[in-house]
């Protein structure tokens, strides 16, 4: 059995030898290498920032495992007939919960008005976190992990997703008018939703304008899901009061891009959350395990709905 290693190439000595460990935990023999012939190739371990656009050639291969969460940039790939599953990492998880649990909490308890001095010696008491609201649109592995986390520090948290959901100490949403019911309450707006054709744009004029006057847009899910026109004229007309940016339509973002200079926007360079090699090789692991015993595969993307 020949596994291709396609993801980025700097990260390949890291994933040669977390993949290596876990093929032999998982009793696996593999031959493992980031350049075999296309042909005789029956497994790919995919990045988008990896070399593989083209997977006509990869005629035997029986799966393309992505190491990346988010497949918006292969889901709709038309030379992609295999089968197509995403990482779910515990590593991604608790990344992206102490990521979204640190952004929420800068702005919860106003702590950059405490780092720059801006305070002086005029206290703000800032509001228990039991007083304040979250929403995060994205109920799945990352945003489920976040909301809980929030829940436990005791925020209001609001969560939206496409089909109902039951998360402890979390307010769920989906549905006709579940976006505008947690966009209505959320003074602080997370958004770990996926870049699909419906969630692209979600946040655009019509809906920054339900977020209560003075809300704060954290964003690590995918930068298609705002109108940056929309989200640049809310910052300005004082509508919304900040926003945090970890991922990009374009990235790396321009050098002329009006985020950089924005004195209301944080930009983070796409680093909420990263799949850690090692927790990352034995998902891949268990899936060729699964696909060589004829099990159903973990985490499978839906092409249709494109996550
Ligand atoms: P999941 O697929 O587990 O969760 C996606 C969630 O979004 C689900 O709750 C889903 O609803 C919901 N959803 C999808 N479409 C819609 C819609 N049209 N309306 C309402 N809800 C919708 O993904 P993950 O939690 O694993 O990851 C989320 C995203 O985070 C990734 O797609 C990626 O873009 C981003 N990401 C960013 C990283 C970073 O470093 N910045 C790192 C890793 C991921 P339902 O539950 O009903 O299916
Ligand atoms: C991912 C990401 O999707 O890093 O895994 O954004």
């Amino acid at each position: 059995m020949k596994v291709l290693y396609a993801g980025h190439p700097s990260k390949w000595p890291e994933y040669r030898s977390a993949l290596t460990n876990a093929f032999a935990a998982a009793g696996l023999t593999a031959e493992l290498s980031d350049d075999f012939p296309a042909a005789e190739v029956d497994y790919i371990v995919y990045a988008p920032n990896g070399p593989v656009r083209d997977f006509a050639p990869y005629t035997r291969a029986k799966a393309v495992l992505s190491l990346w969460a988010g497949v918006e940039k292969i889901v709709g790939n038309p030379t992609l007939t295999q089968p197509l599953t995403r990482m779910v990492d515990r590593g991604l998880a608790e990344g992206m919960t102490e990521w979204v649990t640190g952004q929420v909490l800068r702005h919860h308890l106003g702590l950059d008005r405490v780092i720059t001095g801006g305070l002086g010696w005029a206290p703000q008491v800032p509001p228990l976190a039991r007083d304040r609201t979250v929403g995060i649109l994205g109920l799945g592995e990352l945003g489920r992990a976040s909301a809980e986390a929030l829940a436990r520090l005791n925020f209001n948290v609001h969560g939206y997703s496409r089909s109902p959901k039951s998360v402890p100490g979390v307010t769920c949403h989906s549905g006709p008018g579940g976006l505008s019911d947690v966009l209505s309450v959320s003074e602080i707006l997370v958004l770990l939703l996926p870049n699909t054709p419906e969630t692209e744009n979600i946040l655009n004029a019509e809906t920054l304008a339900l977020l209560p006057k003075g809300a704060v847009i954290i964003n690590p899910g995918r930068g298609a899901l705002i109108d940056d026109d929309a989200l640049l004229a809310a910052l300005d007309n004082g509508h919304i009061a900040h926003a945090t940016l970890d991922v990009f339509r374009i990235e790396p973002l321009p050098p002329e891009h009006p985020y950089w200079t924005h004195p209301k926007v944080t930009v983070s360079p796409h680093v909420a959350a990263e799949t850690r090699a090692e927790t990352a090789a034995e998902v891949i692991a268990e899936n060729i395990r699964r696909s060589k015993a004829g099990e159903p595969l973990l985490y499978l993307v839906d092409r249709e709905a494109g996550y």
